[in-house]
């Protein structure tokens, strides 16, 4: 599967490997012409789904930031993975990952535990069994610099997009006109110098984030639309590795997820995902081990999806940050970002919800991908396809590249993003829009010259109706079965 995904992908300018004509960096992927149109797609769904939907505010904020930002968030600090790297080759390891390889936990535990561990079970290089030299904490921050002379301050690249939403807390409080709860969403890139990133989209350098920041009362963390996903049954796994099958009311009300809001914001997360087009068999929920955590978490849960390629892949986080962001830029930046409602003056909690794009995209990718004898295709839902329809004259000769041409025209006057293909037989023209997940195919014939009708054939069943000029946009942009 990963094979055909990767070869569509490249030949077809979804995604692809970035810096290739000079050798290529591992971590970094290009969206290609077809790819980005779904990314931004995706991108607007979920602006949708949370900035309609949740009523949340949107902003955009720089991803390079003064270090202070990052001194106050812990992330100078405490955004580390241990690693070492072989004594003999030199290849550099993440031990969590040599130890998930070796069958072993390696969670929270302190340098001197894993290299009592690395010692025990024999873990060596995997490439030439080399030792593994010294173990120690790596900074995945890529540090740099802002201004020159005497101006030249250290800076870093955001690793997430969340303290940048943080830090114009004051200004957004005003926008929100001072109540809580309200959401913020940042959707952007962050970066990670990951250790030794060779997943494709799954584990990159640079990547993209749409994280929410649901700031709230601390006494009033409530989740008012609980009912609209409470019928949601997913298979969930608790901080003590029990299984559970229940839905997110059941899982509420046993107690196997403490907090309604948390339960609420995984059952929308699991809604966006089946609206973008992933197997909704293949999303579970899965709340972190104790020394699991990040640091500024008191519970964090993640929608997960099993990957035919990757295995289990970590598509959002949603955690209960209290007020660890809030209180630390208040105590290094000296500017109180406490609120004071009806006389009680406390510091917001925060409710995270940290989507990254790149994964889900995979992701949708892997469910959407059919290969059947004839044909291979992609079953993207209409509003995350590249585009809503090829448009094809039947024969490029007495009129009908001219006529086509001009109903490309109208479509694309209509805001539609519309392909065209007057190449090679009818049968290559669909293949060539089935393999990117094009929708409908339009073809103007003989009879269109006469009674201004076209023929729309539907990408999943292959379906052929006939349909009016005029009534063409209106039909592509209602459901197939309407037609
Ligand atoms: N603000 C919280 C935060 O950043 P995270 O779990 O580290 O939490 C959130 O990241 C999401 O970002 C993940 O669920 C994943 O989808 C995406 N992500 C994180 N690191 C990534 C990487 N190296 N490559 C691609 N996506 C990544």
């Amino acid at each position: 599967m990963l094979d055909t995904i990767l070869d569509i992908s490249k030949r077809r300018g979804i995604i692809y490997p970035s810096f290739e004509l000079y050798g290529g960096v591992a971590g970094f992927y290009d969206y290609g012409p077809v790819g980005s149109r779904i990314k931004k797609n995706i991108e607007d769904a979920l602006r949708r789904h949370y900035v309609i939907g949740e009523d949340c505010l949107e902003v955009e904020c720089p991803t390079l930031s003064p270090e202070d930002v990052w001194v106050a968030s812990g992330h100078v600090t405490s955004f580390t993975d241990v690693m070492a790297e072989c004594e003999k080759c030199g290849e550099p390891y993440k031990i969590e990952q040599l130890f998930i390889d070796a069958g072993e936990q390696a969670y929270g535990a302190k340098i001197s535990d894993l290299k009592d561990i690395v010692e025990e079970k024999g873990i060596v290089c995997p490439k030439c069994k080399g030792s593994l030299g010294k173990l120690y904490d790596y900074n995945m921050m890529f540090q740099t610099f802002i201004g020159p002379g005497k101006y030249k301050t250290t800076a870093y690249l955001r690793p997430e997009t969340a303290q940048t939403t943080y830090i114009a807390f004051r200004r957004l409080w005003e926008v929100a006109r001072k109540k809580l709860p309200f959401g913020v969403l940042q959707i952007g890139h962050s970066f990670r110098n990951e250790i030794s990133p060779r997943q494709g989209l799954v584990r990159l350098r640079e990547f993209n984030q749409a994280e929410i920041q649901f700031f709230m009362d601390p006494e009033d963390k409530t989740a008012p639309k609980f009912s609209e996903v409470e019928r949601i049954k997913i298979q969930i796994t608790d901080k003590k590795d029990r299984e559970h099958d229940l839905t997110l009311k059941e899982a509420h009300k046993k107690g196997v997820i403490k907090d309604k809001v948390i339960a609420y914001h995984s059952g929308r997360a699991v809604q966006f995902f089946k609206k973008i087009g992933l197997n909704p068999g293949k999303l579970r929920l899965r709340q972190h081990h104790d020394d699991e955590r990040s640091f500024y978490s008191s519970d964090t849960w993640d929608v997960e999806f099993e990957s035919e390629s990757y295995g289990t892949i970590e598509l959002v986080g949603i955690a209960d940050r209290t007020d660890y962001d809030l209180s630390a830029h208040s105590k290094i930046s000296g500017e109180d970002l406490s609120v004071n409602i009806e006389g009680r003056k406390f510091i917001p909690h925060v409710i995270e919800v940290a989507y990254g794009i790149d994964r889900p995209f995979y992701c949708m990718l892997e469910s959407c991908l059919k290969v059947e004898d004839k044909r291979t295709y992609f079953t993207f839902p209409r509003q995350v396809a590249p585009y809503i329809c090829s448009v094809f004259p039947l024969v490029s000769k007495d009129g009908l590249l001219d006529k086509a041409r001009e109903i490309q025209l109208k479509l694309k006057s209509q805001g539609l993003f519309v392909l065209f293909d007057s190449s090679g037989s009818i049968g290559r023209r669909y293949a060539r829009a089935d393999e990117i997940g094009v929708p409908y195919c339009v073809t103007i014939d003989y009879d269109s010259l006469k009674d201004e009708t076209v023929t729309i054939r539907e990408r999943d069943s292959k379906n052929q109706v006939r349909v009016s000029f005029d009534e063409l946009s209106l039909k592509l942009s209602s459901p197939f079965s309407s037609l």
